[in-house]
C-alpha cells in the first residue's frame, strides 16, 4: 500500500514533476521508425509525459521533435507542409528546422532578423533499432544511446510494436514485473502459444506454485521464479527489469527473447511496446507471421492506429462462454489484451492507497522502491538515475535449471548477459 502522496510521484510524469523530471534522464521510445518512413513525409503528432509535440524527417532525413504548436497564433504543426528541410505552418507560412529554429517568416523582411528570435521547444530524435527515440531532459544529462539488446540487434532480428494502453504507465509496467499473474490470467495460453513452441520447460511448468526470489541488479531487478525440477535441482525462469519501464521475459526452448517497454502518452495513458528478437539469428517467417498478426505479446490494431481492435468500448471483446467453458481463463482473447483488459479495469489511475498486497507482490515492491529511491537521489543531489550506461543495458532473461544451493543470480551470471550473437540460455 502506498499514500497518496507516494502514488502521485509514481505515477505523475508531466513536465516538472518528480517522476517526470526522472523518465526524463532517459533516452524515450517515441514512435517506430516507420511512423516516418522517408524523408518530407507527413509529420505525426506524438504525446509524450504530457508534452505535446510533433516529429518529421526533413528533405536530408534529419530527426525533428518540436512543439506542436506554432510559435505565430499557436496552431497544430501536425497540419503543417514538410518540404525544402522545415516543417512550414499552413495558417501564415512560418517554417522551422528539424532543431525548432524559426528560419522563415514570409510577412517579414528577412534583414529584420525577427525569425531568428522565433524558436520551438525541441527534443533530440534518433533512430535505432526499428525505434525513434527522444531525450527530453536537460541536454547536459544527455546518456549513451539505447544499448538495450532488441534495439542493436540487426533488424532482420527483430520485430517491434506498440499498442495505445488506457491507463497510467505504472499500473501497466507493474503487471509485467508480476510473474504470479502468469498462472491465473494466462493459464490457458501457455501451453498452446506459438512461442512456448516444444520446449523442456513444459515439463517442470506443471509445478503451479512457483517462488518467487526477487534481488536488485545494476540495471533494477532480476526477479526470479523457481520450480521444482530434477533431483536437487531448481528450474529457475528469470525477468529482468531494466529502469525506468523495461521488462525481459524469460524464453522457452529455442524461441525469441520477448519484451516490454511502457512509456507514459500523459498520466491515463500509455504505449505498450513489445519487441520479440534472437540475438544470434533472423526471426523466421513462421515466427513474424503470427507477430505481425497480433499473436503472441502483439495485438490486433485498428487500421491506421495503435489501439487494440478489442478495447475498454467493446469490452475487449469478452467471451463469458469461453471462460465458461475453461478454454480462456478470462474470456479475453489474447495474452497482451487480458494484460490490458485488467490494468486498465483499475481505472487510469489505480488508487494504491486501496491495495493489499501479499508476499508475490515482492517484485512491485522492490521496482516502487528503487524509482522512489531514484527520484529522491536526483532531486536531492541531481544523482543521474541507475541503467543509463550501456554495460548495465546489456543483459537478458534466461531460463535455467541450477543446483539447488546456488543462489539464481550467481548461478545465472553469465546467462543474464547480453553477450553479442549468441543464443539466449533457455530451456
Ligand atoms: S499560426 Fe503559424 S504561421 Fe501563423
Ligand atoms: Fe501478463
Amino acid at each position: 500500500m502506498l499514500t497518496k502522496e507516494q502514488n502521485d510521484t509514481l505515477t505523475l510524469t508531466g513536465p516538472g514533476t518528480p517522476m517526470g523530471e526522472l523518465l526524463r534522464r532517459y533516452w524515450v521510445p517515441a514512435l517506430l521508425a516507420a511512423e516516418l518512413p522517408q524523408p518530407d513525409c507527413p509529420p505525426v503528432r506524438v504525446k509524450l509525459m504530457s508534452e505535446r509535440l510533433v516529429a518529421f524527417r526533413d528533405t536530408q532525413g534529419r530527426l525533428g521533435l518540436v512543439d506542436e504548436f506554432c510559435a505565430h497564433r499557436g496552431v497544430s504543426l501536425w497540419f503543417g507542409r514538410n518540404e525544402e528541410n522545415g516543417l512550414r505552418c499552413p495558417y501564415h507560412g512560418w517554417k522551422y528546422d528539424v532543431t525548432g529554429q524559426c528560419v522563415e517568416v514570409p510577412s517579414e523582411p528577412a534583414e529584420s532578423g525577427f525569425c531568428k528570435r522565433m524558436r520551438l521547444k525541441s527534443y533530440r530524435l534518433v533512430e535505432r533499432g526499428g525505434v525513434l527515440w527522444a531525450y527530453m531532459g536537460p541536454p547536459q544529462d544527455e546518456p549513451p544511446l539505447p544499448e538495450l539488446e532488441w534495439a542493436t540487434v540487426p533488424d532482420t532480428h527483430r520485430y517491434v510494436s506498440k499498442r495505445l494502453q488506457e491507463c497510467n504507465w505504472l499500473q501497466a509496467m507493474e503487471g509485467g514485473i508480476d510473474s504470479s499473474h502468469v498462472s491465473f490470467l494466462h493459464k490457458f495460453n501457455l501451453h498452446n502459444d506459438s512461442w512456448l513452441g516444444n520446449a523442456r520447460s513444459a515439463q517442470y511448468l506443471a509445478d503451479a506454485r512457483p517462488q518467487f526470489e526477487v534481488v536488485e541488479s545494476d540495471a533494477g531487478l532480476l526477479i526470479g521464479a523457481r520450480r521444482n525440477a530434477e533431483d536437487g535441482h531448481y528450474y529457475w525462469r528469470i525477468t529482468q527489469w531494466i529502469m525506468p519501464w523495461y521488462t525481459i521475459i524469460p524464453p522457452f526452448g529455442t524461441a525469441s527473447l520477448g519484451g516490454h517497454a511502457w512509456v507514459p502518452i500523459d498520466d491515463e495513458n500509455c504505449f505498450t511496446w513489445s519487441m520479440n528478437w534472437h540475438p544470434a539469428r533472423p526471426l523466421t517467417e513462421a515466427e513474424l507471421a503470427p507477430m505481425r498478426a497480433g499473436k503472441g505479446i502483439h495485438c490486433e490494431l485498428i487500421p491506421g492506429t495503435f489501439r487494440p481492435r478489442a478495447n475498454r468500448d467493446n469490452d475487449y471483446l469478452m467471451d463469458r462462454r469461453a471462460q465458461q467453458e475453461g478454454r480462456s481463463f478470462s474470456g479475453i482473447d489474447g495474452i497482451s489484451l487480458q494484460d490490458a483488459s485488467i490494468q486498465e479495469s483499475a481505472g487510469r489511475i489505480q488508487d494504491r492507497t486501496r491495495e493489499n498486497l501479499v508476499s508475490t507482490d515482492n517484485g512491485i515492491i522492490m521496482a516502487r522502491r528503487r524509482l522512489l529511491r531514484a527520484v529522491k537521489a536526483l532531486q536531492a543531489q541531481g544523482t543521474p538515475p541507475p541503467a543509463r550506461e550501456p554495460l548495465h543495458q546489456r543483459v537478458r532473461s534466461a531460463s535455467i535449471v541450477l543446483p539447488r544451493d546456488v543462489a539464481f543470480k550467481e548461478g545465472a551470471r553469465e546467462a543474464l548477459v547480453a553477450h553479442p550473437d549468441t543464443a539466449p540460455v533457455s530451456i
